[in-house]
């Protein structure tokens, strides 16, 4: 039951005590001792619980979360409708392996994605992003008899072995990981370390010649590549270059997708149609789910049983993804995702102008701001942290703040956190 009192519900960015606290210092030092180093967090605040934009801390501090678990939560921590949607799910039933016994909700799931997407599209839905991708090689390889894939630099497309062959960044992601899918063409991605539209033109042109690409894998925007916007015109130009080849554009929207950028999907920013769209992230809420849509077509070319995993489209992330795009239409997230974009850029400008950061660029609330250096954020994240608000960072020279704001955020709360910012980056 909602109390009144409670400060993730009545709601103040109220630092109470020093940030990280006693007893998240502590947390931190005996996990690790059995955490695996690899995983332990970059940070050291542990959640008791969160709401909307607002998690408190196990020593009692309240905190806005602007990278909402790394862009899972559109619709806040907690969203009680999607909760309720989790309840009820649980009490029914957990788990059968649909490719067993089958349940409607996935096929609502399927229906309404595929409607989001545009077109005729079929759905095949997986556990994370790192999957998804992985899948939509597999359907492209299938599906144009061709071995090879192209991906860019800058580009992030998960951990997993074929998706990791895809990633751009070397250390720590895959150092000493190798040896790697071979059948894979990297090129510049225009916008990224001073890439042009020219230079991706000629990468792209020899990249295509022999006719061996299945497809091209490609972010409408850099995520982790560190928010790089593309010229105008890139997809398209993409879109034509592998149509000509009888390839497919498959448009990793696991960051961008579900109305971060304004639009549901960041590549309707653009007139080129994906032949395939991966989603994951925000899709489920905070649980582990992602999405393939493609062409009915294409997908369709597929044998019965070539695609599957014992737990692809759990009931309890089917229910609570049903709930998320509830939440996302009935609270107009995607506008307001927007309308927190113009807000940030507008704060950001000032600071560019002031001669604070570099740069700042984005599409809708997907903003990143650039410092002179990785010192320079490092530095800035602890003073937000300090003030309340937990930041994180992106861009291979870790000099982009981005955020991944997550869109119930209130006016108020975007202000305060504003005023986090700008003393932090003052002091
Ligand atoms: C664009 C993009 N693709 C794929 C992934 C991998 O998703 P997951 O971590 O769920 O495997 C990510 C994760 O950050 C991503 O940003």
């Amino acid at each position: 039951m909602a109390n009144a009192a409670d400060p993730l519900v009545n709601g103040s960015i109220s630092v109470r005590t020093a940030v990280p606290g006693p007893r998240s210092q502590e947390l931190a030092k005996s996990a690790a001792k059995s955490v695996a180093a690899a995983v332990l967090p970059y940070g050291t605040v542990f959640v008791t619980r969160g709401r909307g934009a607002l998690v408190e801390d196990v020593d009692g501090n309240v905190l806005a979360d602007f990278t909402a678990g790394l862009g899972c939560l559109t619709v806040g921590h907690s969203h009680p409708h999607v909760v309720a949607a989790i309840k009820a799910q649980a009490a029914r039933f957990l788990h059968t392996d649909y490719s067993v016994s089958s349940y409607e909700s996935y096929a609502d799931l399927a229906d309404r994605l595929a409607w989001l997407c545009g077109g005729e599209r079929k759905v095949a839905l997986f556990n994370s992003g790192a999957e998804a991708v992985e899948n939509s090689v597999k359907i492209a390889r299938y599906v144009t008899g061709k071995p090879k894939m192209v991906c860019f630099e800058g580009a992030f497309h998960g951990r997993t072995h074929m998706a990791l062959s895809l990633t751009a960044r070397e250390a720590p992601l895959k150092t000493g990981f190798g040896p790697f899918s071979p059948d894979i063409v990297r090129l510049p991605y225009p916008g990224y370390n001073q890439a042009t539209m020219q230079d991706f033109e000629a990468a792209a042109t020899e990249a295509f010649a022999a006719d061996e690409i299945a497809a091209a894998i490609v972010e409408p925007m850099l995520g982790e590549g560190g928010f790089v916007v593309p010229p105008r015109g890139f997809l398209e130009r993409l879109k034509r270059i592998c149509r000509s080849h009888n390839s497919l554009l498959i448009a990793d929207e696991i960051q961008t997708g579900y109305g971060r950028t304004g639009k549901f999907l960041a590549s309707s920013h653009s007139t080129a149609v994906p032949d395939i769209v991966l989603l994951g992230k925000s899709i489920a809420g905070g649980l582990p789910l992602s999405a393939v849509i493609g062409h009915a077509d294409l997908m369709d070319r597929l044998p019965e049983g070539s695609l599957g995993g014992t737990y692809i489209g759990n009931p309890l992330a089917i229910a609570a993804a049903l709930a998320v795009l509830d939440v996302i239409e009935e609270e107009r997230l995607t506008r307001r995702s927007a309308d927190i974009g113009h807000r940030l850029k507008t704060f950001w400008r000032r600071q560019v102008k002031a001669g604070l950061v570099d740069n700042v660029r984005g599409m809708g609330s997907m903003v990143g701001a650039q410092f002179h250096s990785p010192e320079d954020l490092k530095s800035f994240r602890a003073r937000a942290l300090e003030g309340g608000v937990i930041a994180v960072g992106a861009g291979t020279e870790g000099k982009v703040l981005r955020h991944l704001i997550p869109a119930v955020i209130t006016d108020e709360h975007l202000d305060d956190c504003l005023g986090v910012f700008d003393s932090a980056i003052r002091s």
